[in-house]
């Protein structure tokens, strides 16, 4: 079996910024609010550019970071739960836009937890040799799919892509991976994609596809899952959080790290947070933090970092992840 690492990250974000003062103007809600019950302070929102769009800068930047043509990949993973469209698929555009002309494209739904079920996908092929390059993505354009008249939902989401090349090699860079889905609880957080009425008939105008969530379910879930997933992926591997570097939380709330934090007794200052200036771009947020955490020069070869993510479906994983690249 081969061993994974990373050897290239890239990320995009929408240049327009939408503070939550600019939010204030259309929902009943307050920059005290949205900054006391979340830690966001703005978010990138998309003017006209979609979710391929986001990803293709966002994948350009991660081959150019790794320093390989778009030709040398031979598997492209998208995650996202907004895509451009149903056919083709968002990660076939971002091949034809890129020229990746030797690769397996295809999209994957697993919400916020995209971006480690897609690293988990991705490991497998490169592990058993079928694949010697994969770019995985995490890419959304939320803002097409939020409800902008919901104050519960609208001031949490935001737009933006993440993009990381795996190589398979000797080096092991990806320890571990773990990844589960509990889909019972489906209903926690909805998004429909076409009414099933609208088979027959001319539509039904009550219908609305936007994001729709039980806000205090979905956070019971993520204190509960990001704590276990830590604690799992260190006794699996005989670690404990002093020999970690990072953690990587999926960014949706500082207040949700701010309870994993008091539960396992950790160090805060481990907890990557970029959260107040991306709000919450699910599929896309660990990706978005591993460029900024790798361009900003926080990570030396050999730390250890834990990605963690959780979201609808509902969905969760985890990985340790050793870095391997030297700048
Ligand atoms: O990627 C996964 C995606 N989802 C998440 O991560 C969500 C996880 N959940 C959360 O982050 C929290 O549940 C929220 C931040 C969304 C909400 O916090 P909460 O403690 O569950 O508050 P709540 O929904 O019970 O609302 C408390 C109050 C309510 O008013 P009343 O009934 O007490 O008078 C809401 O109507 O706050 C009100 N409220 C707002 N007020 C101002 C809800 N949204 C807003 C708002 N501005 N934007």
């Amino acid at each position: 079996m081969n061993e994974v690492q990373i050897i290239g990250t890239g990320s995009y974000a929408p240049l327009n910024i939408m503070t939550n003062q600019q939010l204030a103007e259309i929902v009943d809600t307050s920059d005290e609010w949205i900054v006391s019950m979340t830690g966001i302070k703005e978010r990138h929102i998309s003017q006209g550019e979609n979710t391929s769009d986001l990803a293709t800068k966002a994948a350009l930047s991660a081959l150019k970071d790794a320093g390989i043509k778009p030709e040398d990949i031979d598997l492209i993973i998208l995650a996202s739960t907004s895509p451009d469209q149903f056919v083709p698929s968002t990660a076939c555009i971002v091949q034809g836009n890129i020229g990746a002309v030797n690769a397996m494209a295809f999209d994957i739904s697993a919400a916020c937890t995209g971006f480690i079920f897609a690293l988990n996908i991705a490991m497998q092929f490169l592990r058993t040799g079928k694949s010697k390059k994969a770019l995985i993505i995490g890419a959304e354009v939320l803002s097409k799919i939020v409800d902008w008249t919901d104050r519960n939902t609208c001031v949490l989401f935001g737009d933006g892509a993440g993009a990381t090349v795996l190589e398979a090699g000797i080096k092991k860079g990806i320890i571990s991976i773990n990844s589960a889905s509990e889909g019972q609880k489906g209903g926690a957080l909805t998004c429909p994609t076409v009414d099933v009425k609208n088979t027959f008939t001319k539509g039904n105008e009550n219908f609305k596809a936007t994001i729709s969530m039980d806000g205090k379910e979905i956070f019971k879930f993520a204190v509960k899952t990001i704590a276990s997933s830590i604690s799992q992926i260190l006794d699996e591997n005989d670690c404990t959080l002093d020999d970690i570097k990072y953690v990587v939380c999926h960014q949706a709330n500082f207040r949700i790290i701010e309870f994993v934090v008091r539960k396992l007794k950790a160090d805060k200052d481990k907890f990557f947070v970029n959260l107040d200036r991306y709000g919450n771009t699910s599929a896309a947020s660990i990706a978005i933090a591993l460029d900024e955490m790798n361009k900003n020069n926080l990570l030396t070869a050999g730390d250890k970092i834990i990605l963690v993510g959780f979201g609808g479906g509902l969905t969760y994983g985890a990985s340790l992840i050793e870095w391997t690249m030297n700048k």
